[in-house]
């Protein structure tokens, strides 16, 4: 019988179409694909949501710089964001756009329970609001000559009559969620210190939101009231239950919501722990289970963005890195959760040392061998259980242990461990002493070498998803790794499962991960 999956919903934020996709976005999105393939790989029923954030004032402006319509604007660099994604092989299983006809639906339903629920009210407003960040601030949130902290700029004075959502309504049930573990519906934010915080601003108290805009057109227009649009980061917000077939579909909604993981960065994490909730609370939605906020990627101590002119584009790092490397560096160059100052020297430094010297080079001197005392055929004999059972479970409690708290970067540091440890072994083992004096002996080490790259390649699949299968095929192992590595991952039997098989043929390879000597 088919073993009934678990379902397994992620999602990164829908990016704003103003600025061109860098490598600040495409680390959120690369660490959701790699948690993502990590519980297909577990037999989960993922669904992993990215897409694009359309509507507002910056992207107003942004199409008119540009002699644009906000519309030709979006079409554009939506694609942009699918390109990017394409080139690093981003399995997303849908990707929304806020400008979509099934997005325009679901805000007009939320905005309209909320209404009939008695949580919108109209209110004159006067406030500082920052386009960069589309929200507005109180003095006391901004730095000592009034500047915003993320976008540098001064906010400007803006006075209308909006719709406000009953915000202050929720305070007590947020705290609630977020601070009792034991809650059905508690509400984990991660990391602890990012909690803290969330936690000591709503105890301060919590104050009603202008849930609506007069002023600007590029918008949904609110249903009870045609002359205003929604407040687009209302509208964003709601994509995630878009996503998954809000209002409409009620079998794929029932099915994936509410999210395992909504993943982002620190500067909108507020966003996602308060109103995102609340807005569900107002109308009668399940909460998130797991808000989880990493830090940013700093060039020269600031975050990247097109506006501070500091990014590095994902092609430039494709072309020289190549795709499955570029994943692994970005994904893992910093601790998950705090910032990183980022720099080409370091990202190199570590291709040479991760990828260069110890993963290509086992792979390398493993060919080789082969080559020269076996002609590439795989020895037929038992192998030596003990290298590849230390391997297995190295990474299985590894990979276990922080996978679901998505520290990719201590997942890197264990499958280096892994890698290293076959490398010391075939200095211990000197397979060119045996080949004059133990034929046999050096047989049994080859095939054991080979099974324990099989192993290692199969945990590398979430991050290298390509060069994963190319070091199967080179180690004459034979199936499809994913489906195997599906079994292996559940049943975990790997001593008597040998992958590359006596008697299979390997094959030659180009150097997987040539040397970059220029840092
Ligand atoms: N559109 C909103 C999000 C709405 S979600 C309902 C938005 N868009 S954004 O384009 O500014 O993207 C912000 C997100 O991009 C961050 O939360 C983070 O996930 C990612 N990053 C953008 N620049 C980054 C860095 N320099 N470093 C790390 N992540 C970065 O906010």
């Amino acid at each position: 019988m088919k073993e009934k999956q678990i379902k397994f919903y992620i999602t990164t934020p829908i990016y704003y179409v103003n600025d061109i996709p860098h490598i600040g976005h495409s680390y959120t999105t690369i660490v959701a694909d790699i948690v993502a393939r990590w519980k297909r790989l577990n037999n989960y029923d993922v669904f992993f949501l990215t897409g694009t954030d359309e509507h507002g004032i910056k992207i107003v402006d942004t199409a008119k710089d540009k002699a644009l319509t906000p519309k030709e604007l979006c079409d554009r660099m939506s694609l942009k964001f699918i390109e990017t994604w394409k080139l690093f092989n981003i399995s997303y299983t849908d990707f929304i756009r806020t400008t979509e006809y099934r997005h325009a639906i679901a805000v007009e339903k939320i905005m309209q329970s909320l209404f009939d629920n008695g949580l919108i009210f109209k209110k004159k407003y006067e406030g500082l609001y920052c386009i960069g960040c589309e929200r507005f601030y109180a003095q006391k949130d901004l730095d000592e000559n009034g500047y915003c902290y993320f976008h540098k700029t001064k906010p400007l004075l803006q006075s209308e009559e909006n719709y406000f959502f009953k915000l202050s309504y929720f305070r007590n049930k947020l705290l609630n969620r977020i601070t009792d573990s034991t809650h059905k519906e508690y509400m984990e934010i991660q990391p602890e210190e990012r909690r803290n915080e969330i936690i000591g601003k709503l105890e301060l108290g919590l104050e009603d939101v202008s849930f609506s805009r007069m002023a600007v057109k590029w918008g949904v227009p609110l249903p009870f009231d045609k002359t205003q649009t929604v407040y687009v980061w209302v509208d964003a917000l709601i994509n995630y239950a878009t996503g998954v077939g809000y209002p409409e579909n009620k079998y794929k909604l029932q099915k994936y919501w509410p999210a395992d993981i909504h993943l982002m960065a620190k500067d909108i994490l507020w966003f996602h722990c308060v109103i995102l909730p609340a807005i569900l609370l107002g109308v009668g939605l399940p909460l998130p289970k797991k808000i989880y906020s990493h830090g940013f990627f700093t060039l020269n101590g600031y975050k990247m963005s097109k506006s501070l002119g500091n990014i590095i584009s994902p092609k430039e790092l494709v072309d020289k890195y190549g795709v499955d490397a570029s994943r692994y560096l970005i994904a893992t160059v910093m601790p998950f959760g705090s910032d990183g100052n980022i720099s080409w020297q370091e990202l190199t430094l570590k291709y040479n040392t991760d990828l260069a010297n110890n993963l290509g080079n086992l792979i390398s001197r493993i060919t080789k061998m082969a080559e020269k005392y076996f002609n590439l055929c795989i020895p037929n004999v038992d192998f030596d259980l003990k290298l590849t059972k230390n391997i297995a479970t190295i990474l299985k409690e590894g990979f276990i242990k922080n996978m679901d708290n998505m520290q990719l970067h201590k997942v890197a540091e264990i499958l280096q461990s892994a890698i290293t440890l076959v490398n010391r072994q075939i200095e211990i083992d000197t397979p060119w002493k045996l080949a004059k004096t133990d034929i046999d002996k050096l047989a049994i080490c080859v095939y054991s070498y080979l099974q324990a790259v099989d192993i290692i390649a199969m945990y590398l699949l979430p991050f290298m998803p390509t060069i994963s299968n190319k070091i199967w095929l080179i180690m004459g192992a034979s199936g499809d790794i994913n489906e195997i590595a599906k079994k292996y991952f559940a049943d975990n039997i790997i001593h008597k499962r040998g992958f590359s098989k006596g008697g299979s043929r390997m094959q030659l390879s180009e150097i997987l991960f040539p040397r970059i000597n220029k840092l």
